[in-house]
C-alpha cells in the first residue's frame, strides 16, 4: 500500500480528490499526513474531517529557506512515505529537498507543460489565443516545473472563456488526473528510473494523456 504526504497552501481541492479516490478504492494507499505552510489553508479542514494526521510549519517562521525545508524533511520523514505530493504548495523548494525526495517527488501544475511554467497560467494561455489548456503531473526536480511530466489532461478553451472560467474547468482536469496518476504509482504501473518516468515498463517518450470526461 502506498504512503503518501500531501503538501498544501490553500483550498485543497486536490487533497480532496486524492482523499475520495483513496476512500473509493481507486487508489491502492493510504495518506500519512497533510502538512500546510499555511496555518489557514482550508485543506487542513478537509483532512482533519477524515482522521488524517496535519502539520502547520510556517515559512516566516524560518529566517532561511533552508531551514525551513529542514523542518518539513523532519516532519514529512517522521509519517515515513513512499511519496510526497504537492497540491498546491506554493513555495519554491531548495535543491536540497527535492534531491532528498528524488523519485519520490510529484507536483501538479495547472498547464500544459512545458508550457508556462510559474504563475498566471489561465491568463497566459488566454492571451497567447491557446485553442487547448490543461494540467500536468510531473516528477519535481530542481529546475522550477521543470521535471519530467508524467501525464497531462487536456482542456478545450472556448470562446467566451474568462481566466476564472477556464480556471474552473483546468482545476476539475486535475481532479481526475492527479488521481489516475497516483493510482498508477500505487499498482506498480508507473516507476521512476534514473531520472525518467517509466510506465508499464517503457521508458515514457511524451506525457501520458487522461481521456476527455465524458
Ligand atoms: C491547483 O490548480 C494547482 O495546479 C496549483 O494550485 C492549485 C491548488 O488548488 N498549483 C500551482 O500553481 C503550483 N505551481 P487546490 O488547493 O484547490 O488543490
Amino acid at each position: 500500500m502506498l504512503k503518501i504526504a500531501v503538501l498544501i497552501s490553500g483550498a485543497g481541492s486536490n487533497l480532496q480528490a486524492i482523499m475520495d479516490a483513496v476512500a473509493r478504492g481507486e487508489i491502492d494507499g493510504r495518506i500519512a499526513g497533510v502538512l500546510s505552510n499555511r496555518a489557514d489553508a482550508y485543506g487542513l479542514e478537509r483532512a482533519k474531517a477524515q482522521g488524517i494526521a496535519t502539520a502547520v510549519i510556517t515559512h516566516g517562521d524560518f529566517a532561511e529557506r533552508a531551514a525551513f525545508d529542514q523542518a518539513l524533511i523532519r516532519q514529512i520523514d517522521a509519517w515515513d512515505v513512499d511519496v510526497v505530493v504537492l497540491a498546491g504548495f506554493m513555495r519554491i523548494l531548495t535543491a536540497a529537498f527535492v534531491g532528498h525526495y528524488e523519485g519520490r517527488l510529484l507536483n501538479i501544475h495547472p498547464s500544459l507543460l512545458p508550457r508556462y511554467k510559474g504563475l498566471h497560467t489561465h491568463r497566459r494561455a488566454l492571451e497567447a489565443g491557446d485553442l487547448e489548456h490543461g494540467c500536468s503531473v510531473h516528477y519535481v526536480t530542481a529546475e522550477l516545473d521543470g521535471g519530467p511530466v508524467i501525464a497531462q489532461a487536456t482542456i478545450p478553451v472556448l470562446p467566451h472563456d474568462t481566466e476564472a472560467s477556464l480556471a474552473a474547468r483546468v482545476h476539475e482536469s486535475e481532479h481526475r488526473l492527479y488521481p489516475q496518476v497516483l493510482a498508477w504509482l500505487a499498482d506498480g504501473s508507473l516507476q521512476y528510473d534514473a531520472g525518467r518516468p517509466r510506465f508499464r515498463g517503457q521508458p515514457l517518450a511524451t506525457p501520458l494523456q487522461l481521456p476527455p470526461s465524458r
